[in-house]
């Protein structure tokens, strides 16, 4: 596996194995990799020829007062997951190779009313420096797959919408939510947690899988159910910032047309925020 950081040395590298004839597969992440991440790259493996994964804690999608300077930096263990994955490069740039002329002067790419609900409405801006850094990191590395976590089905959504919007031939793959034993679902901010706070954090979960229970067995009062799973959330220790039932598609109101509905949920415990989903069938 080859750790590069200079945006040249990445395309040169991608350039000739694109011409070898081999299918490029691409994981955006912010490193601190787990199992979920890594069946991303498990992924984007069975269904290309060459796997870059790029680790990048990406300063334009931090708000003020966020975990930027905390944010986990575990580069060496990172390399070591990902080379056992058969990854074949970690791109690894520095905030200068990636904002040469800084962030304020950085034309953005911005995907209106998907981005401004649910973590978009606690976090302003956080999407737009998605966006606007996996365009970036897109245009780098022009892949013919992307893969992403249905963690973050807010931000696959959005992704989804950029790509067709923008006419961007690349395959957007999802996949499914890696998770603990006791359900909670993996993410870098788990190291968060303190010892007291662990065995709360998968009630999150549990919450969203009791509503989706709930409405698969004919409950359809959407805004008392939400009312309930926020005060089930508060009654564990939570500080909820959403629990919203939505349609999958659109992340608007459920409406007679929805095919599929998303139960999504971010709640603070402690200093960590927590995000979960989960999706089913109108009954
Ligand atoms: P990060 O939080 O590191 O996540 C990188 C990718 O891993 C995302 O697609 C996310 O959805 C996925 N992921 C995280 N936890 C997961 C889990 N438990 N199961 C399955 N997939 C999981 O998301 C980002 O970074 C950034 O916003 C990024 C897209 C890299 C842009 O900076």
């Amino acid at each position: 596996m080859q750790t590069l950081t200079s945006i040249k040395a990445l395309q040169n590298t991608i350039k000739q194995q694109r011409l070898a004839g081999r299918k490029i597969g691409f994981v955006p992440t912010m490193g601190n990799l787990h199992q979920g991440h890594l069946s991303l790259v498990a992924k984007a493996k069975e269904l290309s020829d060459f796997v870059v994964t790029s680790i990048f804690v990406n300063p334009l999608q931090f708000g003020a007062g966020e975990d930027l300077d905390n944010y986990p930096r575990t580069l060496y263990a990172d390399s070591k997951q990902l080379e056992a994955q058969g990854n074949d490069i970690v791109f690894v740039p520095s905030v200068a190779e990636m904002y040469p002329r800084g962030m304020t002067t950085q034309t953005q790419v911005s995907v209106p009313q998907l981005s401004e609900t649910l973590c978009g409405a606690s976090r302003p801006g956080h999407f737009d420096g998605v966006t606007t850094v996996v365009t970036k990191l897109f245009n780098m590395v022009q892949p013919d797959i992307a893969v992403f976590g249905e963690k973050d089905f807010q931000q696959l959504s959005i992704i989804r919408k950029m790509v067709d919007d923008l006419c961007m031939p690349i395959d957007i793959i999802g996949v499914p939510t890696g998770r603990a034993a006791d359900g909670l679902a993996l993410s870098s901010r788990n190291g968060y947690l303190t010892a007291e706070e662990r065995p709360i954090a998968p009630e999150l979960n549990k919450t969203i899988q009791a509503c989706k229970e709930a409405i698969l067995s004919g409950s359809t009062d959407f805004a008392d159910l939400e009312a309930s799973a926020n005060k089930r959330l508060e009654a564990a220790g939570f500080k909820p910032d959403y629990f919203a039932i939505r349609d999958s598609s659109t992340l608007a109101e459920v409406t007679e047309q929805t095919k599929e509905i998303a139960i999504l949920a971010a709640a603070r415990l402690g200093a960590t925020r927590l995000i979960d989903n989960t999706r089913l069938a109108p009954p």
